[in-house]
Parts: C-alpha cells; sequence; structure tokens
C-alpha cells in the first residue's frame, strides 16, 4: 500500500503566514475577486479552497466578473472544446485589463498543469498575471504576492503531488457539500488525462476526513459527497480503514444525514461496498458507476479490466441487494476502432442495465493518451450520430424507469426553486437521486420533505407535498 506524502507543515503554515500579511495590507482596500471554474466537482471543491485562501488574505467575493479586481480561470482539460473556450474567454480580457492594469489575471487547474499548455498560454497572452498548475495550489498566497509585487509568474510543477491538509476553505452552498477522500487516479484508461494531470492516487488519512466531515456537519451540512477519482480503491497506509469502513465511520457522525460518494470504478467495487450501501441507513442508494462502453473489444482496448458481463452482473447484485437503488453512469461514443457493432453492443447494454441517467460524451483525443495514438480514429460525423442514438436510447429507457414512482412517497432534501409555468416550483433529490419538482417557494430550501410523486417530466419526477 502506498504511503500519503503530506505537504509539511512548516510549507503550509509559511503560506498562511504570506496571506495574513496581504490581509494586513489589502484589508480596508475593499478588493474583490471572481474564479470561473470549469469541470468537475474536485475542479469545483478547488474553486473553494481558493476562494478560501482568498479570503485570508483579505479579498471578498465579487458578484460578477465585472466587479472583480482579481480574475481566476480554474481550467480543466478532461474533455475537448476546454481549451479553446478558455483561450477565447482569456483574450477576450486583453482590452479591460489595457483599460484596468491594476486588474490581476490568473489561470489554474488541471488544464495549466499541462506544461507545454500552459508555456503556450503565458506566452499568448502577456497580459496574464498567474499562471500555475494543480500541485501548485496551497503555494496559491505566495504567488499571489508575487503577482501583487508586479511579477509574472508561472509555477508547474511535475508532483504526483502530495497532500495538503488544513486549506482554509468557503463552501458554495450551505446544506451539501463535498469532502475529497483521495487525490489523483493509478487506473490509466487509454482516453484519460487524469492521470497525468492529477498524479498518482493517494488517500487521506481517515482521521483527517473524519474531522472534516464532522466539521461540515456542525457547520449545518446535511448531505456530504465523499470525492475521489475511484473512491473503491481508497486505502490508507497507517490505519486498516477501506472505502466501506470509511462509509460506516461517517455514516456514525452526528448531523450528516445523508452520505454519497463518486466516483466507482467497476473493476473495484467489492461485496463489501453494496453490502454498506445496504445497511448504513445514511448511506444514499445511489451509485454513478461508469461502464464507458457496451462492447468487450472496446473495453479492453480502452483498458477499463471488466467486460460487459461483469458490469451486468454488478448491476444484478446492486438492485438485489440494494432497495429502490438507481445507478447512473457515463458513456464514451466514437472511441478509436469503435465500429458500428461495438455501438450497438453499448446500446444493448443501456437497455439492460436501466440506468437512471447516462452522461454521454464523444470521444476527444487527449494529448499524451494512448488512446490519441491509435489508428481508426472516428470521423467527427459519425461520432456526432452515435451520441444523437445513444441518448435517444438513453432517454427512452429512464423514462421507463420513471413510470415506476408514480403513487409513492419519498424524502427529498430541498435544493432550490424556481418559477415554471407561471408557479413557483421546489426541487430537490429523492436519496436514490431522482429529482422531483414540486409545488414550494424559498422557505423549503435546506430542509428534508415528504413527497409524494404524482408524474414524471422528462430524466425527472413531479410531486406534491405532503410534509
Ligand atoms: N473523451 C471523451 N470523454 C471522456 N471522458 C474522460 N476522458 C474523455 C475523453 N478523452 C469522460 C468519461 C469519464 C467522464 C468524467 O468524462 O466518460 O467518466
Ligand atoms: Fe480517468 Fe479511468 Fe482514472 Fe476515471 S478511472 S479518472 S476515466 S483514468
Amino acid at each position: 500500500m502506498k504511503k500519503t506524502i503530506e505537504v509539511p507543515q512548516e510549507e503550509l503554515q509559511a503560506n498562511l503566514d504570506v496571506a495574513a500579511r496581504l490581509h494586513a495590507e489589502l484589508q480596508g482596500r475593499g478588493l474583490r475577486y471572481y474564479i470561473e471554474s470549469y469541470g468537475c466537482q474536485m475542479n469545483d471543491h478547488d474553486a473553494e479552497k481558493l476562494s478560501g485562501m482568498l479570503q485570508a488574505c483579505g479579498y471578498l467575493p465579487a458578484s460578477s466578473k465585472e466587479e472583480a479586481d482579481l480574475l481566476i480561470f480554474n481550467t480543466c482539460c478532461v474533455r475537448e472544446h476546454a481549451e479553446k473556450r478558455v483561450f477565447g474567454n482569456i483574450g477576450a480580457l486583453k482590452k479591460r485589463k489595457d483599460a484596468e492594469p491594476g486588474l490581476i489575471i490568473g489561470v489554474c487547474g488541471c488544464m495549466m498543469q499541462q506544461r507545454e499548455v500552459a508555456a503556450r498560454l503565458y506566452k499568448r497572452f502577456p497580459f496574464v498575471d498567474l499562471v500555475f498548475g494543480t500541485h501548485e495550489l496551497h503555494h496559491f498566497p505566495q504567488l499571489l504576492s508575487r503577482a501583487l509585487e508586479g511579477e509574472r509568474v508561472i509555477s508547474v510543477r511535475e508532483s504526483d503531488g502530495e497532500i495538503a491538509e488544513g486549506l482554509p476553505v468557503v463552501r458554495n452552498g450551505s446544506f451539501s457539500t463535498f469532502v475529497t477522500i483521495m487525490y489523483g487516479c493509478d487506473n490509466f484508461c487509454t482516453y484519460c488525462i487524469v492521470p497525468y494531470v492529477r498524479g498518482r492516487e493517494r488517500s487521506r488519512a481517515p482521521e483527517n476526513i473524519l474531522a472534516e466531515v464532522r466539521r461540515v456537519a456542525e457547520q449545518g451540512f446535511r448531505e456530504v459527497t465523499l470525492l475521489g477519482q475511484n473512491v473503491n480503491s481508497y486505502a490508507y497506509a497507517d490505519a486498516d480503514v477501506d472505502f466501506p469502513e470509511l462509509l460506516r465511520r461517517t455514516n456514525a457522525v452526528d448531523g450528516v444525514e445523508r452520505i454519497r460518494f463518486m466516483t466507482s470504478h467497476p473493476k473495484d467495487l467489492s461485496p463489501r461496498l453494496i453490502e454498506a450501501m445496504a445497511t448504513l441507513p445514511k448511506v444514499c442508494n445511489h451509485i454513478h458507476l461508469p461502464v464507458q462502453s457496451g462492447s468487450n473489444r472496446i473495453l479492453a482496448a480502452m483498458n477499463r479490466r471488466y467486460t460487459r458481463e461483469k458490469y451486468l452482473d454488478l448491476v444484478q447484485q446492486i438492485r438485489g441487494a440494494v432497495k429502490d437503488v438507481e445507478i447512473t453512469t457515463d458513456i464514451i461514443v466514437g472511441f478509436p476502432g469503435e465500429t458500428e457493432e461495438d455501438f450497438l453492443d453499448t446500446l444493448s447494454l443501456v437497455r439492460e442495465a436501466g440506468f437512471a441517467a447516462a452522461y454521454t460524451f464523444m470521444y476527444s483525443p487527449r494529448p499524451g493518451t494512448r488512446a490519441a495514438a491509435m489508428e481508426n480514429q472516428i470521423a467527427e460525423e459519425v461520432k456526432k450520430q452515435r451520441l444523437l442514438r445513444l441518448n435517444a436510447a438513453s432517454t427512452e429507457q429512464l423514462q421507463k424507469g420513471n413510470s415506476k414512482y408514480i403513487g409513492q412517497c419519498g424524502t427529498v432534501l430541498v435544493e432550490g426553486c424556481d418559477q415554471r409555468a407561471g408557479e413557483v416550483t421546489a426541487f430537490g433529490k429523492l436519496p436514490n437521486f431522482k429529482m422531483v419538482y414540486f409545488p414550494g417557494g424559498a422557505e423549503l430550501i435546506g430542509t428534508m420533505r415528504e413527497v409524494r410523486i404524482t408524474g414524471t417530466m422528462n430524466n425527472s419526477l413531479i410531486g406534491d407535498l405532503i410534509k
């Protein structure tokens, strides 16, 4: 089992000291920051840490980009187009920077962890002040301090990444939040850039995770999502704690009412996890289990290390053990060499598995990954057509699955409300991730409510408030 290396306390303290110095200098100047974050929950959570550090440095949150004295783009590189968009958005800031030389512009996130992309961006946009990779997040106060002194800073460190504990965090939302349990990934699925930018798999110490869970529970968060690229391979060298055991300990924390987790890799999903889901009352009956393809040939080329049969067997086991469970998935179409027959295998798997939602993507070659160098790349038009057909099949399945809910009752955690067809409508999820819309206003947000399902609407359910 690999050892987790934590960033030395002195190194973190040195950064927090810089933050405190900046706070003393900047306080009262009313400087504001705005973070534009792209990509997954991992990136969103990094943005929450950046917010924590920015506020420790004396900055206040801005309500819009225009109002900000410091703009940060937290980028993602998992799928294509992101790069074009980020470069476009940053390019468009030149005029504003000319007019407002005091504006500080920073770019960070996974895309900047790719050295050549970071260097290209730094060269192309001389008005960008600060570029740093994901492994430099905990050095942010020092990097910012240099930028404030007028230096142009670029800092991208090749590293498997240590874990920085104890960074200040400002969380978005007030009743549901994320706690990272592990970083990085060792799986090297051949299409995926994550292992290259997020480094090798490393798990946080269970006592640090549980302390954070207790802290957020005390702050009033009722729902916690445990985050990692592959939570099923959670393992910490100094303690005999695997992921199901971590769930058991999280379940024992007072104040937490719902526990979610993502993402699970099918190859590592153990009977112990299924048992934990079935027996721990706070662990929600939902699992996000990316299948990626229904063809054994393509699964092998993707280096997923399970077969279609193994996946469908897991689905059966989960459904057999966990009451009212819903399963969601990720699917890629147009992986190199994918034939019509392979694609039909994916369609038939979607019909057999009965997903509650499928997040579907056209394969996009990521530089440096094995699949990007494979022959038989699929034409864009073929990918597009397959995506449309897949989405149609997946919608048909999930609508079929929705009908069983009519007449059922359940508890939702109310997330928000909006105006729909002239009526104020509240919405929230059942434990199994199904979204329910029902008549109700803003006063319900953050509360647990009983609803009865009366109808369905696309991916979601419609209900009435019982209490
Ligand atoms: N092309 C298309 N989709 C991808 N994903 C990851 N890498 C790629 C890629 N190169 C999808 C996978 C993964 C989700 C987060 O993004 O389906 O599960
Ligand atoms: Fe990427 Fe595969 Fe790791 Fe998921 S498990 S992050 S798809 S390499």
